[in-house]
């Protein structure tokens, strides 16, 4: 599909690092060093919409559709088994700890306007909002949305950030970042915001399948996707992954290939980061 196909086409990742694995003295674990040789980090950035168009029947419109999505969703099959599997992922409990909520990061959402996939998985987040008592404040970002998305998003509920973080964003708390179909490189940088074990114990990640990424690596090598996933790659030894369950009577696209990934880092486990 098409969101997939896209996600397989990154050209320019904005990392070249390299990651050595060696073995720690007096210690059954490996640990992972990570060798930066060109510390491109795109810093956080001041963001407004391209299209700042302000026009009410638009506004309507596309609350309307918005309204009929959430309809569509929440009376389908698929969304009665991905809330029976949300209750049983213990993953859930151990983030939220001793914590009420868990805040939710919509990154990569795409124009809703334009895109039925987009308004099926913002609905679907919707939705899980209004079902958990738990779940926390909702923001958004893409840098594609426009004004009159921004202002629909804001009156289902949501925050739209204005400032692309670039997937950034450090879970200080429990974090469930909600990134469907996103590019390698969004999730990559996710986690290397992440890599302290700390923050990612508070880390819950629903998007493509990381152990998807692994198979294309070691059987394709596609040099965009390597250079794109070097910390999707690192983490996996602690990533529990569980793909969602997709109904065969719902013909979801919107959902295709989409896991729910939670992370254990042992104790002592640190991902070192040697500048050169
Ligand atoms: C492959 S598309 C997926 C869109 C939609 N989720 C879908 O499944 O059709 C990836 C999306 O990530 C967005 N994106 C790119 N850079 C981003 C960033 N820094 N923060 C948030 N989203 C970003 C793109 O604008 C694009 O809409």
């Amino acid at each position: 599909m098409a969101a997939c196909a896209k996600t397989l086409s990154i050209e320019e990742p904005t990392l070249t690092e390299e990651w050595t694995v060696v073995l720690s003295r007096g210690r059954k674990h490996r640990r992972y060093f990570l060798k930066t040789e060109t510390p491109k980090q795109q810093q956080p950035q001041p963001w407004v919409p391209v299209d700042v168009e302000i026009n009410p029947k638009r506004e309507l419109k596309l609350m309307q559709r918005m309204q009929n999505s959430i309809k569509r969703v929440e009376s389908s099959q698929f969304y009665h088994s991905f809330l029976d599997q949300i209750q049983m992922l213990d993953g859930f409990p151990r983030v939220l700890g001793s914590e009420l909520m868990m805040q939710v990061v919509i990154y990569g959402i795409g124009n809703i306007e334009g895109s039925e996939s987009s308004r099926l998985q913002l609905s679907l987040a919707i939705l899980m909002k209004r079902r958990f008592s738990w779940i926390g404040n909702m923001e958004v970002f893409d840098p594609v949305l426009s004004a009159t998305e921004c202002r629909v998003l804001e009156a289902l509920g949501c925050t739209v950030l204005m400032v692309n973080e670039h997937g950034r964003r450090q879970a200080l708390k429990p974090t469930l970042f909600f990134m469907p179909h996103c590019e390698a490189e969004l999730y990559n940088n996710l986690l290397q915001a992440n890599r302290d074990a700390k923050l990612l114990n508070n880390v819950v990640l629903f998007g493509n399948s990381f152990r998807a990424y692994e198979q294309i690596v070691v059987d394709f090598k596609p040099p965009n996707i390597v250079n794109s996933s070097q910390h999707i790659m690192a983490v996996q030894r602690f990533t529990n992954e569980f793909k969602i369950y997709k109904s065969l009577k719902d013909n979801f696209e919107a959902f295709n290939e989409q896991s729910w990934h939670f992370f254990n880092p042992e104790d002592d486990t640190v991902l070192y980061r040697i500048d050169k």
